[in-house]
């Protein structure tokens, strides 16, 4: 059974996102308005006002930091934070070119943070926490660097299988490869329901509320939407293979999406939580 309180190993976890950064980077941009869907409810769900100092850790290519910069507005100010240093580069680079002047990026490893205590009034994260090796280790960091009273908002995906995108993707891949051992699960590590509230708590965080979001998107079947997720999620294992494995994958892909398609739309299901807690002082 998953340890929630054991993850990855960090040394692996950090070669791991380093070979993803090129490719995270590239879609970055044209994904931008899907995160921002994303990043609003966590956004509301951790209180977020103009004004604040917010830290965002896992920051990847600047989600949810970006949106937040917008949110806090000149007089608020956004740390955007991530272990791996072409990450930071990226979410960088898209601040820069968006003309956002209220963030600063910096490389930082959430299980030690390098800011001193109550230096913010929130903190976030979007899809990180999965990957870290001691998950309450770095909530007690965050709430750490909280203001007494002030909200930190985490986002993990739920269960493996509530996820479309992602189950079919691991079908196809192990259709082409059956002999191939990738992990497809550690995203999805912290996804059960309880578990996100029983680490905030162990953590020390007060107030502590889970919340579950639905989205059932249905998108047209002429719409290519796994392209950026075979190539974020794949793009490193699939550079120097020949463009006839990424279209044999691409054929499985459409294969396992059959039983979720009505004519030309696919129904397709994706399961995201959000937990939530105060600075107990
Ligand atoms: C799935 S990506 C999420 C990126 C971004 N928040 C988003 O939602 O698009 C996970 C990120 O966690 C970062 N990461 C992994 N371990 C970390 C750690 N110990 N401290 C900080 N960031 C870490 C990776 O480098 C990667 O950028």
């Amino acid at each position: 059974m998953n340890d929630i309180r054991q993850g990855p190993d960090k040394a692996r976890v950090f070669e791991e996102w380093r070979g993803r950064a090129r490719h995270w980077d590239a879609w970055a941009d044209r994904m931008a308005e899907m995160a921002d869907r994303f990043n609003q409810p966590l956004i509301e769900a951790t209180g977020i006002r103009r004004g604040e100092r917010v830290l965002d850790l896992a920051s990847g290519s600047g989600e949810p930091a970006l949106s937040i910069a917008r949110t806090v507005g000149p007089k608020g100010h956004v740390t955007a934070t991530d272990l791996v240093p072409d990450m930071v580069a990226s979410g960088a680079r898209r601040a820069r070119e968006a003309a956002l002047d209220n963030i600063a990026f910096e490389v930082a490893d959430m299980e030690s943070l390098p800011f001193s205590d109550g230096a913010f009034d929130r903190v976030t994260c979007r899809f990180g926490l999965m990957f870290v090796p001691d998950p309450v280790r770095a909530l007690a960091q965050a709430r750490r660097v909280l203001v007494p009273g002030g909200k930190a908002g985490f986002m993990v995906w739920g269960p493996f299988e509530d996820t479309t995108n992602f189950t079919v993707l691991r079908q196809a891949f192990a259709d082409l490869f059956p002999e191939e051992v990738h992990d497809f699960e550690t995203p999805f590590r912290l996804g059960a329901d309880g578990a996100m509230k029983a680490l905030f708590t162990e953590a020390g965080f007060a107030g502590v509320e889970e919340r579950e979001l639905r989205f059932a998107p249905e998108i047209p079947t002429r719409v290519k939407f796994w392209h950026p997720n075979v190539d974020m999620t794949l793009g490193s294992r699939l550079e120097g293979e020949p463009e006839s494995v990424r279209a044999a994958l691409e054929e499985r892909i459409l294969a396992r999406l059959e039983p979720y398609r009505t004519g030309d739309t696919y129904r397709l299901a994706a399961h995201i939580r959000i937990a939530i807690g105060r600075h107990p002082a």
